[in-house]
């Protein structure tokens, strides 16, 4: 399995350095996390403690808070989100097919973030274009009618 490296000494420091921004502001928790988000690209473990100890809140509370909202990630993410449809419509034209290449392609499963951050491995239960099933997106780019030819040409590769 494919893991991508952890915070380093670096971000630690852009972390405390965001950090000291919204000292004692226990309102900017959410602004702080989109923040530090933006900047390191995902909340790592541990920052938790330390935005904590800077806003007077608990850990338990900035983590309550990062689980309720699905836009907040613990783990770091790749610059390229591919995302695999697996709804119904997508399913029946042969998403399994695509999903297996695709794994194939990146040499990633899915929830996983190559270790060079270069991709993240995602699949969703439907993005409403059905009628172009079989699809997937990367990023912001979706992609209709997927084949195996097709995954292989998206990823720059040859059959
Ligand atoms: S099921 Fe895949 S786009 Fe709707």
């Amino acid at each position: 399995m494919a893991k991508a490296k952890g915070v380093t000494k670096a971000d630690l420091k852009r972390i405390d350095g965001i950090i000291a921004e919204y000292r004692e502001q226990r309102w900017a928790l959410i602004p702080l996390l989109h923040e530090l988000q933006g900047t390191v690209g995902y909340i790592p473990p541990e920052a938790i403690p330390r935005i904590a100890g800077a806003l007077g809140l608990f850990p338990s509370q900035v983590q309550g808070v990062i689980s309720f909202y699905t836009q907040f990630y613990t783990t770091p993410r790749g610059k390229n989100v591919v995302r695999v449809c697996r709804g119904t419509a997508c399913h029946v034209r042969g998403a399994k097919t695509i999903l297996k290449l695709v794994k194939q392609h990146l040499g990633l499963e899915e929830g996983e973030t190559s270790p060079d951050l270069e991709y993240t491995l995602e699949t969703v239960a439907c993005i409403g274009v059905c009628a172009l099933a079989p699809n997937m997106v990367i990023n912001t780019n979706t992609y209709g009618q997927m084949n195996p030819k097709k995954v292989a040409r998206v990823f720059g590769r040859k059959d």
